[in-house]
């Protein structure tokens, strides 16, 4: 069975983008068809300072979010990442097979390390070449992620293939990012042009998973828009972001196309739209939150979960971490 991998970090609270982007997705992926292992990747987090209370307090809440969505921990492997040593060393073996300029290249890399790369950390620096060693040690095929992270998948393929190239070996696979539906790029609800994040500066701009009924509806009640009402087609969207972005939305949270809630909203207005997008959101979302509380409650049956997860990681990762050093040529008594 092919194996599905994928991961959050718990670097603050979830966002819509989040759950479109990803979690959502990960539930529907969950089946006969794939082996699935999803992670909170703490290691990940800490590449930039994590305060250590609300990385333990983070951890627990998007664990608690992936529960809350349906992610079933009899049907998933679900675990932090720290608990899985296995993935720090293969990352260890991919930093001396990936290369400085491809991490140079990533965008993310050089947005966030803006003009003052010499004051990141090492770890932000090398931060693709742990999330390759997460999806390889598991020999995952297929990754469901948002938009964001493709250059990041992409790099995947390119340590692998190396790996094989440089060892003459075939052993990990060539991975594909898994991007499909209409919110693989949930937008900030302020400025269409800059994608929703968990560390955007003003909360306005996001919807958070743990958001009351009331402040969903003032969110979306306030998003930004043009004055122009919904096209009637999809091309119609063309060049208003803001526009695409809550059909989008939409079009995700009730399960069908764009096109399908513009036939739906038949040249609607925004004192239309607004409103039932911020109804149905609450009707998704409310059900997700409440369960969340209640898990977040108990903290030590979530580290009970965890740390479940994290043994059966272990057994899956161990064959192949070991198999990894043997290529390498590291004597294994
Ligand atoms: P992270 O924690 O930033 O985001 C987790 C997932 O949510 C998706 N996402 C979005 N999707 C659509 N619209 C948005 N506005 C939006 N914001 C976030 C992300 O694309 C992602 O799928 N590097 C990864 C974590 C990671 C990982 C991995 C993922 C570490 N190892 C191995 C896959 C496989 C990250 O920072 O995601």
């Amino acid at each position: 069975t092919p194996r599905v991998f994928s991961g959050i970090k718990p670097s603050g609270g979830l966002t819509l983008g989040n759950y479109l982007g990803a979690i959502k997705r990960w539930v529907d992926m969950q089946g006969p068809e794939f082996e699935t292992i999803y992670c909170v990747v703490d290691l990940h987090a800490i590449t930039v300072w994590q305060d250590p209370a609300e990385l333990r307090a983070a951890t627990r809440e998007v664990a608690a979010g992936m529960l809350a969505s349906g992610i079933d921990p009899e049907r998933s492997v679900l675990f932090n990442q720290s608990q899985v040593s296995q993935h720090s060393e293969l990352a260890w073996i991919f930093n001396c097979v990936a290369r400085m300029g491809w991490m140079n290249r990533m965008t993310q890399w050089k947005e966030k390390a803006g003009k003052n790369a010499e004051a990141q950390s090492l770890g932000l620096f090398a931060y693709p070449s742990l999330m390759a060693a997460d999806i390889l040690l598991y020999h995952a095929t297929h990754v469901p992620v948002g938009e964001d992270q493709k250059q990041h998948v992409e790099l995947t393929r390119d340590i692998a293939a190396k790996f094989n190239h440089d060892y003459k070996v075939d052993f990990f696979p060539i991975t594909e990012p898994v991007i499909e539906g209409p919110a693989m790029r949930v937008m900030n609800l302020r400025d269409g042009t800059r994608k929703m994040s968990k560390s955007g500066e003003s909360d306005m701009e996001r919807i958070n998973m743990t958001d009351d009924a009331d402040t969903i509806a003032r969110k979306f009640q306030k998003a930004r828009t043009d004055a122009s009402p919904l096209p009637e087609i999809v091309d119609g969207l063309e060049g208003r972001p803001e526009a695409r972005n809550l059909v989008e939305i939409y079009a995700s949270l009730a399960d069908i196309t764009p096109a399908e809630v513009l036939a739906r909203f038949p040249g609607a207005g925004w004192g239309t739209f607004k409103p039932a997008l911020a109804e149905l959101a609450v009707e998704k979302l409310a059900p997700i939150s409440r369960e969340m509380k209640r898990l977040t409650s108990d903290p030590a049956e979530i580290d009970r979960l965890l740390a479940r997860g994290a043994e059966r990681a272990r057994e899956l990762a161990q064959p192949i971490l070991d198999r990894t050093l043997d290529i390498v040529g590291m004597v294994r008594g």
